[in-house]
Order: structure tokens, then sequence, then C-alpha cells
């Protein structure tokens, strides 16, 4: 038996993110005409850690697939008072058709996949978030067309989540990624090598860089995220400073450039207020493309699952 799981990006072949994307875009169109979870099947989806996006998308989006959407806050669960993963993973499995989680370790999320016969997807670990960069693809793709050749540049906190899931998800799209980060602060140096290795397949570019000015020139489209996720509250922020997306970063890019934000955004840290709120500013369809994407990529794992 082959069960798909979306633990990280590259869990996806460069033509499957395109089968996932261009369904994402199906589902828009046309959202309540797919129905692959009429049952009801129940997907589980599991939260270690706070969410709005990731919680609303799941529940509307597996609800709408006529499904019945499982939402439990781990603390409030035995996993919370130290039942294994393992077992967690076996009581589960025999009754819902998926399992979405939010946890830290990416660790933790592998040993639930090894444990399980069904789909497992990351709905974000401290290393990637790749259904948020699904449905950022989905976004660029709406804005920019093809993803092929476009440049995507990202802005600060490169060694988080979204630096290491643009990183993969960006070069399985073909696109140029470029992490501009303090050069004490680099994403980890395995998963640029492997974004590496995947653009070489696809006709993509990796960049990291200390120099902001250097990423965002010419990009089409500029990226951020939080300097403090969730776990490093306390953190010492100053170096992030010169990575802010201000207007003036904005003016390297090109004229037509798009701006994302996976939010929660911090205004005045990350990203200035005129950038976010700003006419360049795409990030309400970003968050609203969670809900297809991840209906699409629901769909795809389980009938890709045999
Ligand atoms: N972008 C994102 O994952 O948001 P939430 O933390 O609100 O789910
Ligand atoms: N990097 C952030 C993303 C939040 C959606 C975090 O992990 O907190």
């Amino acid at each position: 038996m082959t069960v798909r799981h979306l633990l990280r990006d590259d869990d996806l072949t460069p033509a499957e993110q395109a089968q996932v994307l261009d369904l994402a875009a199906a589902m828009k169109k046309d959202r309540f005409a797919h129905k692959p979870l009429a049952g009801p099947r129940t997907v589980a989806v599991l939260f270690d850690k706070p969410s709005t996006r990731t919680r609303v998308s799941f529940t509307v989006g597996i609800a709408e697939l006529g499904g019945n959407p499982l939402v439990l806050d781990t603390g409030a669960s035995q996993m919370g008072r130290g039942e294994s993963i393992a077992d967690s993973a076996r009581v589960l499995e025999r009754q819902a058709a998926a399992i979405v989680w939010r946890t830290g370790a990416q660790s933790r999320i592998e040993e639930m996949a090894d444990g399980t016969a069904v789909p497992v997807v990351n709905a974000l670990t401290d290393r990637f978030h790749p259904c948020q960069v699904l449905a950022d693809l989905q976004t660029v793709r709406e804005h920019k067309g093809d993803l092929a050749d476009r440049t995507l540049a990202y802005f600060g906190d490169g060694a988080n989540n979204m630096a290491h899931s643009y990183l993969l998800g960006c070069a399985t799209a073909g696109m140029h990624v470029r992490i501009a980060a303090p050069e004490t602060l680099p994403p980890d140096p395995d998963v640029v090598a492997r974004a590496e290795e995947i653009a070489a397949t696809t006709g993509g570019s990796v960049l990291v860089t200390a120099d902001p000015a250097e990423a965002a020139a010419g990009t089409d489209v500029l990226a951020t995220d939080t300097w403090v996720s969730m776990g490093q509250e306390g953190k010492d922020t100053g170096l992030y400073e010169p990575y802010s997306v201000d207007e003036a970063l904005l003016a390297h890019a090109a004229s037509d450039a798009v701006v994302l934000h996976c939010l929660p955004a911090y205004r005045g840290k990350e990203i200035a207020a005129a950038v976010l709120d700003g006419p360049q500013s795409v990030v309400w369809d970003e968050a609203e493309n969670r809900l297809h994407a991840q209906k699409a990529l629901l769909t795809w794992l389980l009938e890709n699952t045999a």
C-alpha cells in the first residue's frame, strides 16, 4: 500500500504540485461541486499550537468536500498528557480518512506518518509550512500566471518554517527563490542544498544573501513572515530590522510585483503597514487560498493513496 503524505514541500514532485494547484483553481471556480469526502468521511485536524487561518480553512474545507472535520486541541486530549504519537496514530487511523497536524518538531509528524495507514498533512511544524506555500503558489499563479521562471524573494527570518518551505516549494515550481536574512541566521544548509538539487531539475534557482536590496532587485513577488515564530517569544529581533518589507524595499522590485505574508502580520516590524495594506498586497487572496489549496491537497492525497 502506498500512503501519500505532505510532511514537507518536496513530498510532491513538480508534476504532482502542478496537479494540486490545477485542482485548487478548479475547486475555487466551482466551490461546492467537489464531494470526495461524502459519507461523510472524517478528517482529524490536530493543533499543538494556536491557529486562526489553518483551523478555519481546514474546518470549512473538509465540510465543503462533504466530510466531517474533527478539530482537536491536543492539550485537551490524552496527547497533552503524554499518550504516545504511535498509539494516537493507531487510534486515529481507525476512524479518520486523513490526519492534519500542527506541531513543533518535524520528527513528530514523521513519527505520526510512519505509524498510520492514512495520509498525514503538515499544518505547520517548526521546520516547514507546506500548506501555506501551496496557497501562496496558487495566489502567485492567479496574479502572475505561470510560476516557472518567476522570482520570489523572502525577507527576514531565513531559518523559519516559511523560509524553508519557500525554498523547497518554489524550487519545485521552477521558480527563482531568494532568501534575504542576516548572515548569522541563515536557512538550514540541508534545506538550501535540497532546494538547489530540485531547482537543477526544474530550471529554477536559489539565492541566499544578507543583502535585502540584492534579493528585491526586479523580483515578481516579495514575501515575509513574523520575526518571532510560535515558541520563540522573547527572541531578540534586532538583526532582522534591515529586512523589513517597507516602501523603500518594494521600490527595488518589479513595478507590478505582488506582496505575500502568511499572516498574522506585525505592522512596523517585518512589514510596513503601507505595504501590507497597500495596492500590491495580495495577502487576503493568499489567506482565502488556504481553503482551496488544502481542499485540493486532501482530495489529491486520498486519490493517490491506494
Ligand atoms: N498562516 C497561518 O498558518 O495562520 P494561522 O497560524 O492563523 O493558522
Ligand atoms: N513562522 C510562523 C508562521 C505562523 C503562521 C510561526 O511558526 O509562528
